[in-house]
């Protein structure tokens, strides 16, 4: 080895250490910040995230590491295997703005209609305007410079017409996630004529021309839709904070003394951050042994509930809160008394019965199909001791 390398060598680790024993440093004496990356509200925006090692964190919580190019040549990745093309495959479903990733199939927009009318309409309206808190799919064009200021006013309304940017990923949303209850049941036809009618009803025009009830909709259609808020997004810089201010870096306002106002959402209850952070603070996130402080722990089971009731109460929340827990459809809230005072008058033997079968606007085991008998009425027992 030359002199002059071990000289450089010598005095990275110097750089190395030195940086190290300030960033912890810098720690003991600042205020301890807890965060979780998947938050963007609680994220530190302001000034480099580094861990205790000094490593840079990444905007989505990733440590970003330097290897040098030796120890790549040595290592040259060799752990792991090469994934094969089926399972590639299978993972590869997303759909990108520009359409690639659109599978084969076609339908009409009359055809779409139906589909929507039997899958989505109990939660989305029948024309897209939405049935209780699910969210409105049409309209609101004209509306998103609205501002929600108290008082009641009205803010804007964003649907795929007013506000998304581009058509083609709703296929990959609607297809996966889609109906609520029953992700992933529709085909690949069914998901292209529900985006058409969507689209008709939003008075979106393709090429000019209105979308007919005999439009066929399939990949090529779609990749020729332009949506009216196309432009209104800006991509170049995410790590860019949404305001006009410049960077506090150094002995920034002492939010001990400022009042953070946190938004109520109407959506559930009002949504109290999970941990205390002082926002628009410089300062470093804690770390624990895993990296950062997990914020959301499994709540404990409440005291004397057994086993089975926690499930019930979790199979509840997969498969029939998304209508029970807001009314949506009609369906009785959980927890209203209200709501369940004449049901419970009709029985077990009725209520059981209704749930396994179907009810009105109740699907039958809620959609679920995949749910046992007994399972549908440890549900019920739930729903029926939490509205007593
Ligand atoms: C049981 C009620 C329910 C049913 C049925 C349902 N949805 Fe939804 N849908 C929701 C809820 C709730 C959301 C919001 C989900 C979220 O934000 O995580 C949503 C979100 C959406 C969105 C995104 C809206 C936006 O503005 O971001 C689209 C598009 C959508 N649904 C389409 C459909 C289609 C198409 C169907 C029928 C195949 C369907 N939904 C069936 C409840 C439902
Ligand atoms: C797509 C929305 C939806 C989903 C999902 C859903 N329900 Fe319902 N449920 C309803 C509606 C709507 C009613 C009211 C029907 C009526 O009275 O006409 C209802 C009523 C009921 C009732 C009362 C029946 C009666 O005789 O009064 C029970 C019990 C019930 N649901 C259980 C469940 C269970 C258990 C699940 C999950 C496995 C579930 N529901 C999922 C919409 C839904």
């Amino acid at each position: 080895m030359s002199k002059s390398v071990v000289r450089n060598l010598t005095l990275a680790v110097g750089a190395l250490a030195l940086s190290a024993s300030a960033a912890i440093a810098a720690e003991g004496g600042a205020k301890k910040l807890h965060y979780t990356p998947a938050d963007p509200n609680h994220y530190p925006y302001h000034g480099v995230v580094t861990d205790k090692k000094g490593h840079k964190i990444n905007v989505d919580g990733a440590i970003m590491r330097k290897i040098s190019p030796v120890t790549l040549k040595k290592n040259e990745f060799k752990r792991g295997q090469d994934a094969p093309a089926d399972v590639i495959k299978a993972w590869n479903v997303d759909v990108r703005p520009d359409g690639k990733g659109l599978p084969p199939g076609q339908m009409t927009v009359e055809e779409g209609a139906e589909v929507f009318a039997n899958n989505c309409a109990m939660c989305h309206g029948d024309f897209g305007e939405g049935v209780g808190k699910n969210p409105v799919l049409v309209g609101g064009i004209g509306t998103l410079t609205r501002q929600a200021k108290t008082g009641g006013d009205e803010g804007p309304e964003k649907t795929i017409g007013s506000y998304a940017p581009y058509i083609a990923p709703f296929f990959w949303y609607i297809k996966m996630a889609m109906p609520l209850p029953t992700p992933k049941k529709l085909t690949n036809d069914q998901v292209y004529g529900i985006i058409g009618y969507i689209l008709q009803m939003n008075d979106i025009k393709v090429d000019g021309k209105e979308i007919e009830d005999d439009t066929v909709i399939n990949a090529d259609f779609l990749k020729k839709v332009h949506l009216p808020n196309e432009k209104g997004f800006e991509y170049n810089n995410l790590r860019k904070p949404d305001t006009h201010n410049t960077r506090c870096m150094k002995g920034c306002r002492d939010m001990k003394k400022v009042k953070v106002m946190h938004i109520k959402i109407d959506a559930t209850e009002s949504i109290t951050p999970p941990v205390k952070v002082p926002r628009y603070n410089c300062g470093k996130p804690v770390m624990n042994g895993e990296g950062f402080a997990a914020v959301e722990a499994p709540l404990p089971a409440p005291k004397g509930a057994s086993g089975a009731n926690a499930a019930a109460e979790a199979e509840y929340k997969k498969s029939c809160a998304g209508c029970h827990a807001s009314g949506a459809a009609g369906a009785p809230v959980v927890g209203n008394k209200g709501d369940w005072a004449d049901r419970i008058k009709k029985g077990n033997k009725t209520l059981y019965e209704h749930a396994l079968k179907g009810f009105n606007g109740m699907p039958p085991k809620g959609g679920n199909m995949s749910l046992k008998d007994d399972q549908v009425k440890a549900i019920v027992d739930y729903m029926v001791g939490k509205s007593k």
